[in-house]
């Protein structure tokens, strides 16, 4: 196979070998790390982790020195054994802190234990990590603490390798206070009391992972049993609740294995976090973090969970080898979550998805977010000097599920698709791949269909900016339904919409109706009249299920209809789903009308937003 030229006219050279990951600062091609030791305490009074860790390091190559990332941390001493470590930290534009250790002979093949005392940044400066006051949980009995790494935050909390280059096996032991529960994205091994009245938890993560994945959260948290293998967490008056929403993680689970192999996590737990965590779903090895905001009362919003135990495979086993290549994670487990939805609640669900997909995620954000010939609409964009969140967006996802879509119907062999799938997925489990190694087995794989891949337009889907050169095929049917209502509001006569039929809406799925609203949100903006018409006929101010909220504010902001102001900034006030609240924050900013008060209840609010969220409407602002 001659893949040498394949990228010829692409942005970037040396596609066949994975290019050094631009977002760390560590010497991750000289060391690796294969095992961290973490002792911590949380300490809710100065709002940080303090504590140690003990890092396995392994010379890949003969070398004198270990480079780690870190961000805000105090290093507070480096030992080996009883000597101490002489080292350096220096501060590095948006990528946080050079930690460099010099360690003296250190040839390829040998190990060294380093032990690194240390203490987080306090409050928001430790950027993975969220502490609440009691006051402002859900039940206020405890405070509250939970992180999210992905994708440059872990180096916030633990000094290490911050690039899923590398993977390690972790186990730890944490000190929370009295009446609190802690979990990590590990395995529990027990618990013991302290003299003081808390409690040490001790974990153990036995697979290798990208450091991407540490997680932690503690507070006053409740179990309830789902399945053997799945509980859910969260505070006392949700966790009922949340068992009712989930209810069919265990089916889920079962049927990514079908789909994906063997489980290999032992455990799938679920965590409800409080309202300001800035993700649907984190796919937290043995703990998926999730938003509140899925719990809509009617298991309608579950597929996040599909997405997130999909992530088991695609992510946590095969994983994206630096940020460039994060189409590898998401537009994979974008593609199988449908799968699995479509098994389960059958295939018209994932036809619907995946055109909601196409047209009200990723053409917008390819035409009015970015412009077409925007590096951030390239599957695979140039993140140097990036940090990867700022380039996040619907475009690894969908425009990454779209292309797996594409290739397989291109391809044409049904059942065996899905088997490449699996080969895929056991071929590169514990590694960390480019897209290239993907293509490469592909090809070796499907060598009887060489004709076919070699007429796919690689670098039009791979590296071009803007839509791609080929649109899957969808079955529209279901779609249609909402088009056409859409267009109603759009074009009908004030005397039609009068006597609009509104049982067609209610009787809706609460997907369809979401692509009813997106579509009218599409069409020009409504007249005021229509807009008050809408809200009143549909109820929706009523609305629990937070992506109906979100459709109907967009549409309501379209239209500048001067109501709305209040509605949206109640919304992104308690809600922190990034997701939401960027769009609306962009709006609001934007309008002369609302602009003002958006500032000033987003100064107001900051001290409760996570710091990821903070940051993100912080550049929004400075972008205007
Ligand atoms: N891993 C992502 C969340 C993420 C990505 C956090 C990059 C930080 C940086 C997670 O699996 C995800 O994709 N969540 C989605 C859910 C979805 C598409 C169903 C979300 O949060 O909306
Ligand atoms: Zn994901």
């Amino acid at each position: 196979m001659c893949l040498a030229n394949a990228h010829e006219g692409s942005h970037h050279s040396a596609p066949d070998a994975l290019m050094r990951d631009a977002a760390t600062v560590s010497n991750n091609e000289e060391v690796a790390i294969r095992h961290i030791s973490l002792d911590w305490t949380v300490d809710f009074d100065r709002q940080c982790i303090y504590g140690s860790a003990l890092l396995k390091c392994e010379a890949l190559k003969d070398t004198d020195k270990v480079v780690l990332d870190g961000r805000e941390l105090a290093i507070h001493g480096i030992t080996i054994g009883d000597t101490k470590v002489d080292y350096d930290v220096e501060n590095v534009a948006v990528f946080g802190q050079r930690i460099s250790l010099k360690l003296g002979d250190f040839p390829q093949g040998s190990t060294k234990d380093v032990l690194i005392k240390y203490s987080t940044g306090e409050g928001p400066k430790a950027s993975a990590l969220q502490f609440i006051e009691k006051e402002l949980t859900a039940d206020k009995v405890k405070p509250y603490l939970y992180s999210q790494c992905q994708a440059i935050h872990a180096r916030s909390i633990v000094p290490c390798m911050d690039t899923p280059a590398n993977k390690q096996t972790y186990d730890a032991k944490v000190k929370v206070p009295e009446g609190m529960v802690c979990l990590l994205s590990a395995l529990g091994t027990g618990n013991e009391k302290t003299e003081d009245g808390g409690t040490i938890y001790s974990f153990n993560q036995p697979m290798p992972i990208a450091s991407y994945l540490f997680a932690i959260v503690a507070g006053a948290l409740e179990r309830r049993e789902i399945s053997p293998r799945c509980d859910v967490w969260a505070e006392p008056s949700v966790v009922d609740k949340a068992r009712y929403e989930f209810e069919d993680t265990e089916k889920m689970l079962a049927t990514a294995e079908e789909l994906m192999g063997k489980y290999v996590w032992s455990r799938y737990d679920l965590v409800v976090l409080p309202p300001s965590f800035p993700f649907g779903g984190m796919e937290n090895p043995c703990l998926t973090f999730v938003t509140p905001t899925l719990i809509a009362g009617d298991r309608s919003l579950t597929s996040v969970v599909a997405h997130e135990i999909a992530h088991s495979w695609t992510g946590n086993l095969v994983t994206n080898g630096n940020w460039e290549h994060f189409w590898l994670n998401e537009g994979f487990t974008v593609f199988c979550e449908r799968k699995i939805m479509g098994r389960l609640y059958g295939e018209s669900l994932r036809q619907f998805e995946n055109i909601t997909g196409w047209e009200d995620r990723m053409l917008p954000t390819i035409n009015e977010t970015f412009g077409p010939v925007h590096n951030y609409t390239r599957l695979v964009p140039d993140l140097t000097g990036v940090d990867p969140d700022d380039a996040f967006s619907t475009i690894p996802y969908e425009k990454g599920s779209a292309f797996l879509l594409y290739i397989e119907q291109q391809l044409n062999i049904g059942e065996r698709y899905e088997q490449f799938f699996r080969e895929y997925l056991a071929h590169f489990a514990q590694k960390s791949i480019a897209t290239d190694d993907w293509k490469n087995f592909l090809y070796e794989k499907m060598q009887d269909k060489k004709e076919i891949l070699d007429n796919i337009d690689w670098i039009g889907w791979l590296y071009n900016p803007g839509v791609p050169p080929n649109k899957p095929t969808f079955e529209e049917e279901l779609v249609q339904e909402c088009r056409d209502l859409a267009n109603l509001w759009g074009n009908a006569s004030d005397e039609e919409i009068a006597n609009i039929d509104v049982e067609q809406f209610n009787k809706m799925t609460s997907v369809q109706q979401v692509k009813v609203l997106d579509s009218i949100e599409a069409l020009s903006p409504l007249s005021h009249q229509r807009v008050e018409k809408l809200q009143e006929k549909y109820r929706l101010n009523e609305t629990c299920n937070c992506e109906i909220r979100f459709s109907w504010l967009l549409i309501a902001l379209k239209a500048k209809w001067t109501p709305v102001i209040p509605q949206a900034l109640a919304f992104v006030a308690e809600i922190g789903r990034v997701k939401y609240v960027k769009p609306i924050y962009t709006k609001l900013f934007a309008w002369e009308e609302s602009r003002e008060k958006a500032i000033e209840t987003f100064k107001k609010n900051i001290p409760f937003m996570h710091p990821i969220t903070v940051i993100v409407i912080n550049s929004l602002m400075a972008k205007k």
